[in-house]
């Protein structure tokens, strides 16, 4: 019968495609658990799948995989040479790719462009839910984190922000393991020099290293680097702590300009302030031959009401700028982050040791309203504007442009950072809620701990 046969021609082909769709799946499977590049290369050959079919996993939002395919051109043709593909087998550290069991955002994954060994973008990715974070406890590094930094000695009630870890498209991003950064610091400094963002990473960091326990071994030498209180000052200019077991030692230095900075009348303590954009601040110019790794930030305090509130004065070439253009505070911003890249690049041909990463901006989420206007960051729900980044530039066009064709790294944070609204101090102190929010700095733990996971991938 001619619709019988072709019923029964249907039924072998459904179950021929059925049986097909199956161990594609469980390669799929077998694949996530183990990603080796080989695997699914072999698959790909063994089959012969034609490369203009364009396969995806999607996950949903329990966690379960499903293969869709569409007629969209491969981005990669099959046949690829193996001998990358014999770099990825080596590669010794553990790469887990393991598809998060994630209740809130759904993410489609694009087999085929996450497999190809591509050039690694560590800002280039997605945030995953993951029950091994936070890093440390918010309770318990005391010794480390300022309290009003540290959201869970506030009088905030949420801490979903604390349960996520970047997970980069390309690279490999080994677990934060505290002996095996000692161990890869040996005898090393890491050098933060920033504002006061670059002073939560560095909080950041010495909370990750010591796991958030006291750490009453951990030696103050602030003073090797004239970090001491001075007379009449709130704080000293900067921390820096040494890990007797490895003789690591971990150093923050302010410097919100990346400028530096001489008192016009040194006698005079109320004296304006020149503020040199085209010198490194002296800081940084004296130590820098004492580290290994050096992180810098810089941003939030280029506004007209930082400036004068500090009496900083704008110096070029040694003189009070008298070019109108630079007085623009983005071309004087721009001409610091230049010259500081600039420098930095020169100095790395006689510091070969040394490495140098300049943050990118960290995203301030005030709406409606400003810092200073009642602007706020009241969303508590983690990624409810999506939960990965697909651009390749940065979002911190002076920053990148700065460094191009220098030897500095970008350290980029900036649209990581940017989806994740929720994760501010917000409007919580330790006492109550204020109608003023805080949405620049960010709880501990918190973002920063990704920023120096990201910095410790690429160190
Ligand atoms: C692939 O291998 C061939 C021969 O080994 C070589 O000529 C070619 O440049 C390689 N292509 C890439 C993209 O590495
Ligand atoms: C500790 O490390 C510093 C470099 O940061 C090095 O100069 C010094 O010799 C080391 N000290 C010991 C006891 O190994
Ligand atoms: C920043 O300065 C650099 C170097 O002087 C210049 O090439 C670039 O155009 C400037 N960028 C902006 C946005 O002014
Ligand atoms: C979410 O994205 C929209 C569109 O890009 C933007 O206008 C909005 O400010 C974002 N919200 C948050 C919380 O970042
Ligand atoms: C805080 O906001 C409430 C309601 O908007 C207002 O009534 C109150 O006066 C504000 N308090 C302060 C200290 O600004």
């Amino acid at each position: 019968m001619k619709i019988g046969n072709w019923y029964n021609f249907r039924g072998i082909h459904v179950s021929l495609s059925l049986f097909a769709l199956v161990i594609f799946t469980t390669l799929l499977w077998i694949w996530e658990e183990n990603p080796m590049a080989v695997t699914l290369r072999s698959t790909q050959q063994w089959y012969h799948m034609p490369s203009e079919f364009h396969v995806q996993v999607l996950v949903d939002s329990v966690g379960t995989a499903k293969l869709e395919k569409s007629e969209e051109k491969s981005p990669i043709p099959i046949t690829e040479n193996r001998t990358k593909l014999q770099v990825d087998i080596v590669r010794p550290s553990a790469v887990d790719l393991k598809p998060a069991k994630f209740p809130k955002t759904q993410y489609n994954q694009d087999v085929r462009s996450s497999s190809r060994s591509e050039v690694c973008n560590h800002a280039k990715g997605r945030w995953v839910a993951d029950s091994r974070r936070p890093l440390y406890s918010g309770f318990s590094c005391k010794q480390w984190l300022s309290p009003m930094w540290s959201c869970r000695m506030t009088q905030r009630p949420d801490f979903s922000f604390e349960g996520y870890r970047w997970q980069p498209e390309n690279c490999d991003m080994p677990e934060f393991d505290r002996s095996t950064f000692l161990r890869k610091m040996q005898d090393k400094t890491i050098a933060f020099i920033g504002d006061s963002l670059g002073r939560q990473q560095f909080q950041s960091l010495m909370c990750m290293v010591t796991g958030g326990e006291e750490t009453p071994e951990v030696v103050n030498v602030g003073w090797e680097y004239g970090l001491v209180k001075h007379r009449g000052a709130i704080r000293p200019d900067g921390w820096a702590y040494r890990f007797p077991e490895t003789n690591t030692t971990i150093l923050y230095y302010w410097s919100a300009s990346l400028c530096d900075l001489q008192p016009l009348n040194s006698r005079d303590k109320l004296s304006n302030i020149a503020m040199h954009l085209d010198r490194p601040p002296a800081f940084m110019s004296q130590f820098l031959h004492r580290f290994d790794v050096l992180v810098l930030n810089t941003g939030h305090h280029w506004n007209r009401g930082k400036i004068t509130g500090n009496r900083w004065i704008m110096h070029v070439d040694g003189k009070p700028d008298e070019d109108k253009n630079i007085e623009e505070i983005a071309n004087a911003k721009n001409l610091t982050i230049y010259s500081v890249a600039r420098w930095l690049d020169l100095q790395l041909v006689s510091h070969p040791r040394l490495k140098v990463f300049f943050r990118t901006i960290s995203p301030r989420h005030f709406f409606n309203g400003d810092w200073n206007t009642g602007g706020a960051c009241d969303n508590k729900i983690p990624l409810s504007n999506g939960s990965e980044v697909m651009q390749e530039g940065s979002s911190d066009p002076t920053i990148e442009g700065a460094l191009k064709g220098t030897k500095v790294n970008i350290l980029d944070i900036t649209a990581i950072s940017q989806l994740r609204d929720e994760a501010h101090m917000s409007r919580y102190t330790i006492r109550g809620t204020l109608n003023s929010s805080d949405c620049l700095h960010w709880c501990l733990p918190g973002i920063p701990d990704t920023w120096n996971e990201l910095l410790v991938a690429q160190i």
